[in-house]
């Protein structure tokens, strides 16, 4: 490494730090700027690209990354998973490790080496564009999730290969920025950031994820590229992380043009490399403006060098020397989209779904067997008339999301994943339910088009403006057909939700309501008195009107991926059970932002003078086909020192007909604190199959040492004294056991038990 250092030149490595998109001049990247590493490749350029490659001076392997965040998102046939929110509603920590590991399987062979997942941000205010890529507003699920994911990628080492580089991301408080408004300053202090925000990624930076990506905010006036405190003190000091740390787009850039911390791209970059930035991400100004830095004095050379190692080492961990990993036509042509991977792709989705109302409508009919193909058999009741109406019930490409086929930031895809691969929910009511049933169809309304920004179509410097989203108006004709399906029906599935439009980078949302035609078509629908069944195929959680929170069942499926259609047919169907758990909270309304379960105890009251303060759905609900109780929960041993685990037992008893996969869950409220503290954390869940009528007993274990708050000097500490172990189906207290337990402070600790 140090030979091959020293033989670089100062362009080349200055080249070797830089991340650009490969939808540019590659030759110019590869041959010119000498860059270390592309992203946004088709298939036909990541050949181009590792032949370019090979014929630079020191063939320096090259890194191509790409945002493969639920599948392969970009590559034509890969299997497209339900999002990550939704793949976070299965509360499976060894589903999402096999999703992570599968997806690698199909990356490695396409010339991918580095996949920009997982999201370890916390969706709090749900305007923000990006909920559906986190896992949630709870820091210990995000941590169990995204540490499944990154060995999932990783697998048992890079050397592995079928085993690609994980990131973290955004680290840390990028979803916190103001009003939900994407990229802007986030007002979080060290304190909070320790609280919530750092914990997910100091677990998987211990575990050895090998790359962490930043996010876009500034915080206290500091922009995130330049974060003294976080990127060394904390990441490199405290978690002793040695991976390699990569900029968001343009970070360094945007110091110059948007931010204005710094007056010219020298500066820029000598701020982003003295930060300990070892790649940056798409500022091609950064080749001309470290070259600059360093003539001017403003960078020594030699500060190059710590971020080129760190980047040689993980070519090197990686293989690449030997094996660049080229793109392999036979070995994807054996794995993308293997049947494998298609059975572990419906089987999240089938776990994705979360039932969030259900009056006894669904399963439909009472519930079908399944026959030999898996669809619904005929039996000797009547057959059934289907409505599936909605803007979304035959929608292949949103049902796929975000960072999937055609959802933007690929140029390649432009129809997006193949049709035949995806099964809408319409195709799957059609090829699920019994034969004898009939299914008809309407869109029953339109929800948006696009139009340009009022304010003009170019920024004052020359760049476009993106356009702005216009709701569609209701169309009474659009919606009478549809209200025609439904009263020759004896259900109406209607699939309503958002579109990619309203998702993603600086595609935040003021308002969470349903767009377009969507209300005044779930509104004719309740009119025709014909059981309603509400898909709600939303990115993230939407405010509701009536018509649908108040309808037959309601049901949420975030963006289920290519099998998400036969999913929710079986889930309708009652061929497959719901089990799917909030990851996150539903508000009622806009201005209740944000609404997420573990807010910091004391206010005045409990609501605001026009509104509850209550969530529609609070994090940790959902609802099966049956019920369970939960009673006689004990504590083994309540008075514990701070190196013990509470261990308690719970008996959970399937009291209906149906079977269930119950996802018990465990939080614990610490009842006084020396600073103000959320009233309730979750700290474990168990998930337990339970047959109808059974009855288990569940043991539940959370190390004392978990039992934390941060005190006001800014540390984690367990402050002894009275603590509850909540345990329940939910976040919601009315639902949750509650049993008592002492931590008695060890000889040495002082009043409040610090160590
Ligand atoms: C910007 C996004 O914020 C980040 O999540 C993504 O990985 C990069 N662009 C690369 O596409």
């Amino acid at each position: 490494m140090a030979d091959l250092l020293g033989r670089m030149t100062r362009p080349e490595k200055v080249g070797q730090m830089m991340q650009l998109d490969a939808h540019g001049d590659l030759a110019d990247h590869v041959l010119n700027r000498h860059v270390g590493s592309i992203l946004h490749t088709s298939p036909q350029r990541l050949v181009e690209a590792h032949d370019l490659t090979a014929r630079t001076r020191l063939r320096i392997p090259l890194l191509v990354g790409e945002d493969c965040i639920h599948g392969h998102s970009f590559f034509p046939g890969a299997t497209i998973f339900p999002t990550q929110l939704g793949m976070a509603a299965t509360w499976q920590p060894e589903l999402v490790e096999r999703v992570a590991r599968t997806t690698a399987v199909e990356v490695a062979p396409t010339g991918v080496h580095w996949t920009f997942s997982p999201v370890l941000c916390i969706a709090r205010d749900l305007r923000w564009g990006r909920v559906d890529e986190t896992f949630g507003e709870d820091p210990f699920l995000i941590g169990e999730l995204a540490s499944a994911m990154v060995r999932g990628y990783q697998s048992d080492g890079l050397g592995d290969p079928t085993a690609i580089l994980a990131t973290a991301k955004h680290f840390a408080g990028y979803s916190e920025t103001q009003g939900g408004r994407d990229a802007s300053e986030a007002d979080i202090s060290r304190r909070k950031l320790r609280s919530w925000f750092l914990p997910p990624f100091e677990r998987v930076a211990r575990q050895g994820c090998r790359t962490f990506m930043l996010g876009y905010q500034t915080t206290d006036g500091v922009p995130i590229t330049v974060n003294d405190w976080l990127l060394n003190d904390v990441l490199r000091g405290e978690w002793g992380y040695t991976g390699m740390l990569v900029t968001d787009w343009d970070n360094v850039g945007r110091m110059v043009w948007e931010q204005r911390v710094q007056p010219d791209h020298a500066h820029a970059a000598a701020a982003a490399v003295r930060a300990g930035n070892d790649m940056i991400m798409t500022t091609p100004e950064f080749f001309a403006g470290a070259l600059d830095a360093i003539d001017r004095g403003l960078l020594a050379e030699g500060d190059l060098d710590a971020a080129v190692t760190n980047i040689l080492t993980l070519k090197v961990e990686l293989g690449l020397f030997e094996d660049p990993r080229r793109p392999d036509p036979e070995r994807q042509r054996i794995v993308i989209g293997h049947p494998d991977h298609t059975a572990l792709n419906l089987d999240v989705a089938r776990r994705s779904l979360v039932l969030l109302r259900n009056d006894g409508v669904l399963p439909l009919a009472g519930g079908c067997v399944a026959d030999d193909s898996g669809r619904g058999r005929a039996d000797d009741r009547p057959a059934r008339r289907i409505a599936v109406v909605g803007p979304l019930a035959d929608d292949a490409q949103t049902q796929l999301g975000d960072w999937a086929g055609s959802s933007g930031q690929a140029g390649w895809l432009p129809d997006g994943q193949p049709r035949e691969l995806i099964v809408t929910v319409l195709d799957g009511v059609r090829a699920y339910a019994p034969p004898q049933w009939s299914v008809t169809h309407a869109p029953g309304a339109d929800i948006l088009t696009l139009a340009p920004d009022p304010e003009g179509e170019f920024f004052p410097d020359g760049q476009p403006r993106p356009q702005v989203v216009v709701p569609c108006a209701p169309d009474p004709a659009t919606i009478a057909d549809a209200v025609a399906a439904a009263e020759a029906a004896d259900y109406v599935v209607a699939v309503v939700g958002d579109r990619i439009e309203l998702v993603g980078e600086g595609r935040s949302t003021a308002t969470l309501e349903l767009v377009g035609g969507q209300v005044a078509l779930l509104d004719a629908l309740a009119a025709t008195g014909t059981p309603t069944i509400v898909v709600l195929l939303a990115s993230k959680p939407l405010v509701l009107p009536a018509s649908a929170s108040d309808a037959a069942a309601l049901l949420w499926v975030a963006n289920p991926g290519m099998q998400g259609g036969r999913a929710i047919a079986e889930v309708i169907l009652g061929l497959v059970e719901p089990t799917g758990r909030l990851p996150v909270s539903f508000a009622r309304h806009v201005g209740q932002q944000p609404t997420y379960y573990n807010q910091i105890r004391g206010q005045h009251g409990t609501r605001y003078a026009d509104l509850t303060q209550r969530p529609a759905f609070v994090f940790g609900e959902g609802l099966s086909y049956t019920t369970v109780d939960y009673s006689d929960l004990r504590i083994v041993s309540t008075d514990l020192g701070p190196a013990d685990t509470v261990r308690a037992e719970v008996t959970v008893h399937n009291t209906g007909g149906r079977p269930t996969r119950e996802t018990v869950q465990v939080y614990v409220s610490d009842t006084v604190t020396s600073v103000s503290w959320a009233e309730k954390e979750l700290k474990a869940f168990r998930q337990v199959e339970l047959a109808a009528g059974e009855t288990a007993t569940v043991l539940v274990e959370v190390p004392v040492a978990d039992c934390t708050i941060v005190d006001a000097r800014g540390e984690r500490v367990v402050e002894p004294g009275s603590f509850d172990l909540l345990v329940g189906p939910s976040s919601r207290d009315e639902v949750l056991l509650r049993a008592t337990f002492t931590v008695v402070p060890t000889a040495g600790e002082d009043a409040v038990g610090r160590r």
